[in-house]
């Protein structure tokens, strides 16, 4: 039987569910030679690796490459094989990867370029050449009339080896309309399958990006793609306007990484055709924040705070009369529900933060008579005081330390049996018999080790979502019969929060237990949703 979930966003004048952007918008949007579907080419494996000081392992592109075709993008700009062999390499291990997106290699114009794309069995071959004066004078040293039989002799040497190609005119933007046109529609004429946009100094601003491609849609043929650089901040901006006028595809960055300032970001493009111009990608906007963490983790480039849609910030609210609005209607500061792109809002207080607030956040989320929520709004304005941000898990803390240890007698998972078995050949496996209110489970699990076994199993046993944030492991004493400490961090499937902490002896059921502990916050501490 096949079911068929269909998610329909109610769409009533300007709203749709969950996303509340301004009216003014809808006749712009009505207006704009917007395309039913734009496609995203991502380049972060490439342009994004540009970014000064980013060096991605071959493991680490792999990985990013999966999660890239999880989100959803249709092209993986792979790498640029001619570098090196090592980048050649992982361009073709991407291909191998037998992913859903189609893998591309970068070429200059020259036949030896393409051959490392030929050999890296990439599907899409995207060759450009410099079109402005500045570029064909002092860097290409050649002039125009060479630069376009280039273009062309490698457009029909890609076709004849039956890849696609994506030409691009590099410095597009600081070239003459009359010559772009030239160059465009000879490639096309000898097969290009689509044409690239680079603003590759990011030199362009919304009109002027409109401008250009609705000439260049008037005389071509085939799709076109935008290429935007950030140096003045107007990446985004200008790709949108690029759409807007009509191109089918983008090239976007993951944290928007790329060359100097870095490209268009993928959060914020996709984010931004979709809630303003409603226009379709294949991406899964709730993998937006995800795939964020994992690029920025590989990079080590720490993205901003206030970094729209993926930041810590983007969807944490702090003074008072913000929380208050939040709290009783989020969207009145938000113009999207958070865990549309895999967010969660969080309220931070700092010393502006009324009681009021404080206590109706505290309410909401905690299972408290009026005289504790009283406590704990005392020791949250004493702490504000000192302390300039208050994030959730010190409200935690402090609510953990006003409600004092959970008794035995209170605790709703307990653990009646666990087998836990490791070795040198043999993958860890656990077994537990968990005690779950009135019931009792059994499951078992396999993990990476056995702390990860043990862990697998109990999230199987309660049957429940709840994912381990933060795990951390402490010898308190030296030598190998020195207690541990573990502190675990968890959070179930409705963004609940608890701590959980354990001393022991054993690494293993020192940390079984600190998982259980928290475990049991969550259901005593939290009102159910
Ligand atoms: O910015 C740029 O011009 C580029 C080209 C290789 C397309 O990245
Ligand atoms: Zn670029």
């Amino acid at each position: 039987m096949i079911i068929l979930v269909m998610v329909i966003y109610k769409s009533w004048g300007n709203v749709m569910e969950g996303i509340f952007v301004s009216d003014f918008i809808q006749p712009v949007r009505e207006r704009a030679h917007l395309p039913r579907r734009v496609y995203v080419f991502d380049t972060t494996l490439r342009d994004g690796e540009q970014t000064p000081g980013v060096c991605f392992t071959l493991e680490e592109k792999l990985e990013i490459a999966k999660k890239l075709d999880e989100l959803g993008v249709d092209v993986i700009e792979g790498g640029f094989p001619i570098n090196s062999e090592d980048e050649l390499q992982a361009v073709k291990r991407m291909k191998d990867l037998g992913l859903r997106a189609k893998v591309c290699g970068l070429a200059r114009c020259v036949i030896e370029d393409i051959n490392a794309c030929i050999k890296a069995n990439v599907d899409r071959v995207h060759i450009f050449i410099a079109t402005s004066d500045i570029h064909l004078k002092y860097k290409l040293r050649m002039n125009e009339e060479e630069a376009l039989s280039q273009a062309i002799k490698c457009t029909e040497y890609v076709k004849m080896h039956g890849l696609e190609c994506e030409f691009s005119c590099e410095d597009a933007t600081r070239s003459p309309l009359e010559r772009l046109i030239k160059f465009y529609k000879s490639v096309e004429e000898c097969g290009a399958d689509i044409h690239n946009v680079p603003d590759t100094v990011g030199v362009m601003e919304p009109e002027a990006m409109f401008n250009l491609i609705y000439e260049l849609k008037k005389v071509l043929k085939k799709p076109i793609s935008v290429h935007c650089h950030n140096d003045f901040g107007l990446a985004v901006a200008n790709t949108l306007a690029g759409v807007k006028a009509g191109a089918e595809q983008v090239h976007t960055t993951v944290n928007g990484l790329g060359e100097r300032a870095g490209n268009a970001s993928v959060e914020q493009t996709i984010t931004a055709l979709f809630a303003m111009y409603r226009v379709n990608t294949g991406i899964k906007l709730s993998m937006l924040k995800e795939t964020s963490k994992l690029v920025e983790k590989y990079s080590m480039i720490k993205l901003m705070p206030n970094f729209p849609i993926v930041g810590d910030n983007a969807f944490a609210h702090e003074a008072g009369i913000h929380v208050h609005g939040v709290l009783a209607k989020a969207e009145s500061y938000e113009p999207l529900r958070p865990e549309m792109v895999g967010q969660t809002r969080r309220i931070v207080m700092g010393k502006h933060t009324g009681r009021h607030a404080v206590a109706s956040f505290v309410k909401e989320r905690f299972n408290l008579s009026d005289e504790k929520i009283k406590e704990v709004v005392d020791k949250v304005k004493k702490l504000a005081a000192r302390k300039k941000k208050i994030i959730e898990e010190d409200v935690i803390a402090i609510v953990e330390e006003v409600m004092g240890a959970l008794p035995e007698a209170e605790k709703i998972v307990r653990l009646d049996e666990a087998l836990i078995i490791t070795g040198n050949k043999i993958t860890p496996t656990a077994s537990v018999q968990i005690a779950l209110g009135e019931g009792r489970r059994i499951a078992a699990g396999v993990g990476i080790g056995p702390v990860d076994a043990a862990a697998k199993a109990i999230q199987s046993a309660i049957g429940e979502e709840v994912k381990l944030l933060n795990y951390k492991l402490e010898a308190i004493s030296g030598g190998t019969d020195s207690l541990c400490s573990v502190e675990v961090v968890l959070e179930d499937k409705n963004g609940r929060i608890a701590r959980g902490l354990a001393v022991g002896g054993d690494i293993v059921m020192t940390s079984v237990n600190a998982l259980l502990e928290g475990l049991n916050k969550i259901y005593r501490m939290y009102k159910r949703q």
